[in-house]
């Protein structure tokens, strides 16, 4: 079995400092590195940002910076983020660096000699915020101005000598490909979508600008400028060391196994993508998974909507745990979602402080008072202990399906029922009475202890710093996290010292 897992986050424009959604799309990406990382993969992790094209270039010349400098100041502002969200990136691209530009070159030679491009003329619509060509049935006049229908951003008219793509030609091979591999694009409804669009017909693409000069230049024609999503797509393959074909990172981590991405950039990846490496005969990645929006509000939050929400304030308010667990859980994945400081304050009290911290809690201080900080000895499980602890093992496979299927919704809630029953069991079963009894009393909180750890496991990729602050209570360090280990019942040695807990989560007093 290929045990090499390589998957990305999109590259974000750095027009202007991160935001929520781009925190999202970031935190999504590093819970299925983590998971995979415990499953045994060996996992390449990519991000980064993209530099080039018009909407950058305008976005400097407003600040009356050189562009290369622009993105430099922001590009560090999005670097900064991943380490905030203790991202486990294993690289951060830029769109402007040395590597990027020869694959990129090299890319477009191939396609160039194999014919898949040709010069003509572009006359249509454009939007620069999305970076995107836009065909009439796609703009509407909203009132005077035309906008794209798709993304409601404003569209320009267009009218230069540029390459195109031979996009058409690959609509077959596309539908194709799409039959056979049923889950390249997920979720189902954004499957379906991406077939509709490719079946009612591809139009050759415009690949090419002539009328700015802020990007990648055509190697054999220098007044032409790569079109910034060829370029931007790239990055997959230039984090590889692209065209470098011997080398260890592309040997090891191409196809890549999923682009996570948003769902508004869904035909970049999804068609655009497949088609110019199907083109150049480069195998596809596996998946393209396209997440939902993050709602400020009932809206899509943006710059020119004015309702960004910072991922910095809120992590200085409440940690960064809090924010990647409710961002995992609250919002159904796939779908669009909303944050609101009441959400994400219950969130915390209920599921985080009340639930798992106080499992934690309760059975670390009952240890301490009652067994010294040692794992209990001579325990003997009972049908209860078992029904509990097997359901880890029950649910194993099922556990693993979710996660290759990125169902992290289901996987919440496998978590979610785990942390009441523990908690149940802890109650139901009162330690506190049960002092004559040593032998149970020893194997209540022998699995009290070993519930705690099966659920730490499991919520590792999504609290990593919480989670690693328990298992230090145990003595397991983060590269000793095994995800299979959760199927144990007897992981933790009896009559090992323990160690003390540190605080995990605050509750949120309403009043303060
Ligand atoms: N630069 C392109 C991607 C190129 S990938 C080869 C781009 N950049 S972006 O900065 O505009 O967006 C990056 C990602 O952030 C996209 O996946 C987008 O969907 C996501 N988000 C931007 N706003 C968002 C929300 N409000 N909610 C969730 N994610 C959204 O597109």
């Amino acid at each position: 079995m290929n045990k090499n897992f390589y998957i990305t986050t999109p590259i974000y424009y750095p027009s202007a400092k991160p935001h929520m959604g781009h925190a999202y799309s970031s935190i999504i990406a590093d819970f299925f590195a983590r998971i995979k990382k415990i499953q045994g993969y060996k996992v390449f992790f990519l991000t980064g940002t993209d530099e080039h094209g018009l909407k950058i270039q305008r976005a400097a010349e407003k600040k009356g910076m050189d562009p290369k400098k622009f993105c430099d100041e922001i590009s560090i502002t999005f670097r900064d983020l991943s380490k905030i969200l203790n991202l486990s990136n294993n690289d951060f691209i830029r769109t402007t660096e040395k590597r990027h530009f020869i694959s990129v070159q090299h890319l477009w030679n191939i396609l160039e000699k194999k014919n898949e491009i040709y010069l003509s003329k572009y006359s249509g619509w454009y939007s620069v915020s999305d970076e995107a060509f836009y065909s009439d049935d796609e703009v509407e006049d909203a009132d005077g101005i035309k906008k794209s229908k798709l993304s409601g951003s404003n569209v320009e008219w267009v009218e230069e000598e540029s390459y195109f793509f031979k996009l058409s030609k690959w609509q077959k091979p596309l539908l194709k490909f799409y039959d056979e591999n049923p889950q390249f694009i997920l979720p189902k409804s954004r499957k379906n979508e991406v077939v509709n669009f490719v079946e009612s017909g591809l139009k050759d693409l415009s690949v090419s600008r002539k009328s700015f000069t802020w990007g990648i230049k055509v190697p054999s024609n220098e007044k032409h400028i790569i079109y910034v999503w060829l370029d931007a797509l790239i990055n997959y393959l230039s984090a590889l060391n692209y065209p470098d074909y011997s080398n260890e990172l592309y040997k090891n981590y191409w196809p890549a196994s999923i682009h996570l991405i948003g769902k508004d950039i869904l035909r970049f990846h999804a068609v655009y993508w497949p088609a110019f490496l199907m083109a150049a005969d480069i195998p596809l990645p596996k998946r393209v998974y396209g997440h939902g929006w993050i709602l400020s509000g009932e809206e899509k939050m943006s710059k020119s909507r004015g309702n960004i929400l910072d991922p910095i304030e809120i992590i200085k308010k409440y940690g960064l745990d809090p924010l990647r667990y409710y961002l995992i859980k609250e919002v159904s994945f796939g779908n669009d979602g909303s944050i609101s400081q009441e959400k994400l304050e219950s969130s915390i009290n209920s599921d985080l402080a009340n639930n798992y911290g106080n499992l934690c809690q309760r059975v670390i201080a009952f240890n301490e008072k009652n067994f010294n900080l040692e794992i209990p000895k001579n325990i003997s499980f009972n049908e209860t202990d078992l029904k509990i602890l097997n359901d880890f093992n029950d649910n194993f496979e099922k556990l693993i399906e979710y996660i290759n299927i990125q169902d992290i919704n289901s996987y919440m809630n496998f978590v979610v029922e785990k942390l009441f029953a523990s908690n149940k069991y802890f109650n139901d079963e009162e330690p506190w009475n049960k002092k004559k009894d040593t032998k149970r009393l020893n194997t209540i909180i022998y699995v009290s202890l070993e519930l705690i750890r099966k659920i730490t496991i499991l919520l590792y990729p999504i609290i990593p710093n919480s989670s690693l602050k328990v298992l230090n209570v145990f003595e397991i360090k983060e590269d000793q996290i095994l995800f299979e280990s959760i199927k144990n019942n007897n992981f933790l040695i009896e009559g090992k010292k323990i160690k003390k807990m540190e605080i995990l989560f605050k509750k949120i007093d309403k009043n303060d």
